[in-house]
């Protein structure tokens, strides 16, 4: 589906029923990483996920990207389904996101669900790295990105034996629109601390994060979960950082656990 929400036309997707559940996907990626919830959970939950802008079917414009824009763009769209709260599920950046949506809109939140992601803002150093990766993908295109990113993404097993998701993930990344992979490194560049925000997070929260994630670890992941009354951190087995893909059966049941109560 499609319409025209906060300027842009955006893109998402609405399967099954039940509470909502809205996932917002990686960088830089598109709601075609949610696949495998689509397909595990739409038959016990309404399960919507987005293209961010500047990925998928939704626009890319050539500007400023910025969090609080996607936060943004996200209230948008629920409002546009007649939504007033539902469960958000964000992965890395989406969990960036998450953030900012629950500084902004946490009345619009119903619960967390945070995967490998992580609360600290960029040091100066990566900072600087996103800079670089936005000039590689402004001179020489998406797939360098893909090239780039897959190492990182995956881990090292899903890369020698899953040809099948290593494939898709390469091919969802080529197909990036530029304007879309830098907006994304410049709005997580500029992404504020959200530690402090932690220990104010008063919503059933969950941590998800594959134990080969090398972009956002587990001992992180965990630390962050300690810092947010009542988490839960769950490690998923054999993945890595897209741990929704590489082991999806782990990661629906932590989610529907989570949403039956039992992980509170
Ligand atoms: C992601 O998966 O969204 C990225 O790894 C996030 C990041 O680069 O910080």
């Amino acid at each position: 589906m499609k319409a025209r929400i906060n300027g842009i036309d955006l893109a998402w997707s609405d399967d099954g029923h039940g509470p909502p559940l809205v996932f917002l996907h990686a960088f830089p990626l598109n709601r075609t990483m949610w696949d495998p919830q689509v397909a595990g959970l739409a038959h016990r939950h309404r399960v919507i996920t987005v293209d961010l802008r500047g990925h998928g079917e939704s626009d890319a414009p050539l500007w400023r990207y910025t969090l609080d824009g996607f936060a943004d763009d996200i209230k948008h769209l629920l409002e546009h389904l007649g939504l007033a709260r539902a469960t958000f599920v964000g992965l890395s950046m989406g969990g960036y996101i998450l953030f900012e949506m629950y500084r902004r809109y946490p009345g619009m939140v119903h619960a967390l669900a945070l995967a490998d992601t992580r609360a600290a803002a960029d040091t100066p150093d990566a900072g600087a790295a996103r800079f670089s990766m936005a000039q590689v993908a402004y001179r020489r295109g998406a797939a360098a990105i893909a090239d780039l990113m897959l190492p990182k993404l995956l881990s090292p097993r899903t890369l020698e034996h899953r040809a099948d998701v290593r494939d898709r993930v390469r091919a969802i990344i080529a197909g990036a629109p530029v304007s879309g992979i830098a907006g994304d490194l410049m709005a997580m560049a500029e992404r504020p601390d959200s530690t402090p925000l932690l220990p104010r997070i008063t919503v059933p929260t969950l941590a998800l994060v594959g134990e080969d994630d090398r972009a956002s670890p587990p001992d992180e992941v965990e630390a962050m979960a300690r810092h947010i009354p009542g988490a839960t951190c769950v490690r998923i087995t054999h993945a890595g950082h897209l741990s929704n893909l590489e082991n999806p059966d782990a990661f629906n049941a932590a989610l529907l656990k989570f949403c039956d109560g039992k992980a509170r």
